[in-house]
């Protein structure tokens, strides 16, 4: 053959092959989706969601009828599905032009297009294809006699098939089952009768090109992210499965493809699906808003109580609306309660507590404070709420319900840390597992609103799903077990999606681990274990301000009343009281005798009436308070100067006319002092001070929760001036002695 005749035959080749292709290309006009649902679950309208996304056209067999197919999660079943089908395929038996998908919904999700799934089809150049598996059900006894596969599964699937209208009809018409008889057999036995098989044109999609099952491949499939795009890859066949099956005990892994799959989140466009089906309740008067019953939860002792108590009635919402169950188990909190209850009992339409006497468990107590929603029909949400939850945005109540979901909990984790109140997986015990997102959504470098399978301390739910899916009034009891466990578990067996939300900053989860009662303000002893609560409740409001440029160059008066003798904000009124209140408490002060046991040379130079840090066991925290906050100061009034904030002598001191009212001229014995006003000049006590004689200086009225700081020794000889009415309190620190 000349050359000329290779190139001939070349071309012929090629145009064929181009006529082949376009005589099989098939139009997404020409392809019907076909799915059965009986009720408009999540599930479902995820499914609905991705299939708009790509533009199918969906049709939904049997919405709102009753489900007589059996209880297809745990055993056999489906029939129903084929009945209803093979009613459908009636109207399309004829169209030959016409292709035709089944697949189930709740459990499946889009991937690709209509475009992509129907070029796909061609390729394979059969006229219908079911979904493959790697396990032979219902009948493991056929496995035999299916034909061998080298690679790929094996066995048939019927949550996914597609084909040509006329053919699949006439797989269809064969059914003369009952409604609770396995689809699955039913199609497997056609599939295996090798003349069937054949007149048919039936294949397996063996290598998940078109449909993923993902029961028994979970290893297989991942997420990849490209060109702002994101899909589901089989990287044990290197395909690009179209439709996501979370068949059998999949159902989480495919909530974890459905965050992301096919446009719920990217690197590039972040959450896609995140503002459909909002609410707004912005146009809303007071009265429209939706009612709602926060049950809070005070199952252990736990820091910060009093706060979190007053910041219900600071949420940002009509609290005509919102009323409250409140359990406590610790008697130890029930003066907080108490004091809540007295101040707000007229804020809410009702506040219910129940305490420690009625020795209710922690999951009888949130099945309680749930079914109170739950048996109103009134009760639009139930928002339950753990006491060790802080919930720092006033919006959160109005943010949660606008996103419009059943049971959604708004994402708070421990301050820099990953401890958080979801799970983004479980491993096969049914307890915590990382989630390979799980850290991108603690921290925020991944946002939205996530379906994990674990949720727990703080959730918004519906009471309409309280009153239809979540009707157990049991639902933290069922089956003993922590509560909370198994409340997810009864959520997620009820086909229910627990949501949890980083769209907003929300607020954080406070520490109870090291939580000792022993004292009487057991706060104050937070600072380590909850720094950010113990700032928020003992620091000065306007401490900050004190690292603004100008701050100690405010005039003279006001920041430096005397020459190098400093004055800051530092404490709030709280710590000041709670200090004297726990020194009071304590109640061993010293004679203000020179002999002292305390130090360690049992002599004391310049004695006052006073208590040790070290003696109400607040030592450590104190020194960590100066490190913290004392040492800044210093290093920027005496810059150069590194201060190890180390101090021997801490203590409260107590002037009164009767006892000891003032202090002779001395030095400290300290690099610098420290001096914080503990209580108010002319209200809790009157005359006091402290004068600089070298200056003739004299600083009489010390604002309550400010600071002097001033050089201990050589330039500040200084004494304490008498006091003539009450009593004062001043703490005072010798720092770097
Ligand atoms: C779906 O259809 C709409 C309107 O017909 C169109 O704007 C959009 O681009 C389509 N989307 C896809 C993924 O084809
Ligand atoms: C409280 O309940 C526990 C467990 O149900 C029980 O063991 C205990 O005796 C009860 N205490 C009182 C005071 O009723
Ligand atoms: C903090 O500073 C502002 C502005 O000067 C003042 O209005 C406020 O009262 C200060 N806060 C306290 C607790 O003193």
């Amino acid at each position: 053959m000349s050359l000329r005749g290779v190139s001939v035959c070349l071309f012929l080749l090629l145009n064929f092959r181009r006529i082949a292709l376009e005589s099989v290309s098939i139009s997404p006009d020409n392809l019907l989706v076909i799915t059965v649902a009986t009720r408009e679950t999540e599930g479902f309208q995820r499914f609905l969601q991705s299939a708009k996304h790509f533009n199918y056209t969906v049709k939904v067999l049997g919405l709102g009828e009753e489900w007589r197919g059996g209880d297809v999660a745990n055993t056999v079943g489906g029939g129903q599905k084929v009945r209803w089908l093979k009613n459908e395929m009636q109207k399309y038996k004829d169209r030959e032009d016409l292709v035709v998908m089944f697949v189930d919904s709740y459990d499946v999700i889009f991937a690709g297009s209509p475009n992509e799934l129907l070029w796909k089809f061609s390729q394979f150049n059969h006229k219908v294809i079911f979904a493959a598996e790697g396990f032979c059900w219902p009948d493991r006894s056929l496995a035999e006699k299916y034909p061998e596969v080298i690679s790929g599964k094996r066995f048939l699937n019927s949550g996914g098939f597609i084909g040509f209208a006329p053919y699949l009809y006439q797989i269809i018409q064969q059914w003369k089952f009952k409604d609770n008889d396995d689809d699955q057999l039913f199609y497997t036995h056609i599939y295996l009768d090798p003349e069937s098989r054949e007149n048919l044109d039936i294949t397996l999609d063996h290598k998940s090109r078109i449909f993923q099952n993902l029961n028994g491949a979970l290893d297989e499939v991942v997420l990849k992210f490209e060109n702002g795009r994101v899909r589901a890859r089989n990287i044990a066949y290197d395909t690009l499965p179209v439709v996501i099956h979370g068949n059998g005990p999949t159902k989480l892994q495919l909530n974890y493809l459905g965050n992301y799959v096919p446009n719920a989140w990217t690197f590039e466009e972040g959450c896609g699906t995140c503002d459909n089906n909002l609410l707004d309740l912005s146009q809303l008067q007071d009265e429209e808003y939706p009612r709602v019953l926060i049950g809070v939860f005070i199952e252990q002792p736990t820091p910060f109580i009093p706060e979190f108590l007053e910041r219900l009635p600071s949420l940002d919402y009509p609290l005509s609306k919102i009323s409250l169950f409140i359990h406590n188990k610790e008697v130890f909190h029930e003066v907080h309660i108490q004091a809540f209850w007295e101040k707000h009992k007229e804020t809410f339409p009702s506040i219910k507590i129940v305490g420690p006497e009625e020795n209710l468990s922690h999951g009888e107590a949130r099945n309680m404070g749930m079914d109170f929603c739950r048996q109103d029909p009134e009760c639009d949400y139930y928002f339950s709420l753990d006491a060790d939850v802080g919930i720092t945005n006033p919006e959160t109540l109005r943010i949660l319900i606008e996103e419009n979901k059943k049971v959604i909990a708004p994402m708070v984790s421990r301050h820099g840390k990953l401890w958080s109140n979801f799970w983004g997986a479980l491993n096969t015990d049914g307890y915590y597992a990382r989630s390979e997102d799980y850290i991108d959504i603690v921290q925020a470098k991944r946002v939205g609103v996530w379906n994990v399978p674990y949720i727990t301390e703080v959730y918004l739910i519906k009471g309409e799903t309280l009153r239809t899916e979540l009707k157990n009034k049991n639902m933290f009891t069922l089956n003993g077990g922590d509560p909370d466990m198994i409340f997810c578990k009864n959520v997620r067996d009820k086909g229910v999606f627990m949501h949890i939300s980083n769209r907003d900053e929300f607020g954080r989860l406070i520490s109870t681990d090291k939580y000792s009662t022993t004292h009487l303000h057991n706060d104050m002893w937070q600072i380590f274990e909850n720094p950010v609560d113990w700032k928020e409740k003992y620091i000065h409001e306007n401490y900050s301000k004190i690292f603004d440029e100008d701050y100690f160059e405010q005039g003279v008066s006001l920041s430096q009343p005397c020459p190098d003798v400093y004055w800051f904000p530092v404490f709030t009124e709280k710590m000041c009281d709670e200090l004297v209140e726990e020194m009071e408490n304590f109640g061993d002060w010293s004679g203000g005798k020179h002999e002292d046991v305390r130090l360690a040379g049992g002599y004391e130079n310049v004695p006052t009436v006073d208590i040790h840090m070290n003696q109400i066991n607040f030592e450590k925290e104190w020194l960590h308070f100066l490190r913290e906050y004392i040492a800044p100061v210093t290093e920027k009034l005496f810059p150069g100067y590194y201060t190890k904030a180390h101090a021997v002598m801490n203590f409260v001191v107590r002037y009164r006319p009767d006892e000891q009212p003032f202090l002779r001229p001395h030095h400290d014995s300290s690099t610098f002092t420290i001096n914080i006003a503990l209580n108010n000049k002319g209200i809790d006590f009157q005359g006091g001070g402290c004068r600089f004689l070298r200056y003739d200086c004299k600083i009489e009225s010390p604002r309550k929760g400010w600071s002097f700081m001033h050089p201990g020794r050589l330039t500040h000889y200084h004494e304490g001036l008498p006091v003539t009415k009450g009593t004062r309190y001043i703490m005072v620190s010798f720092v770097d002695p």
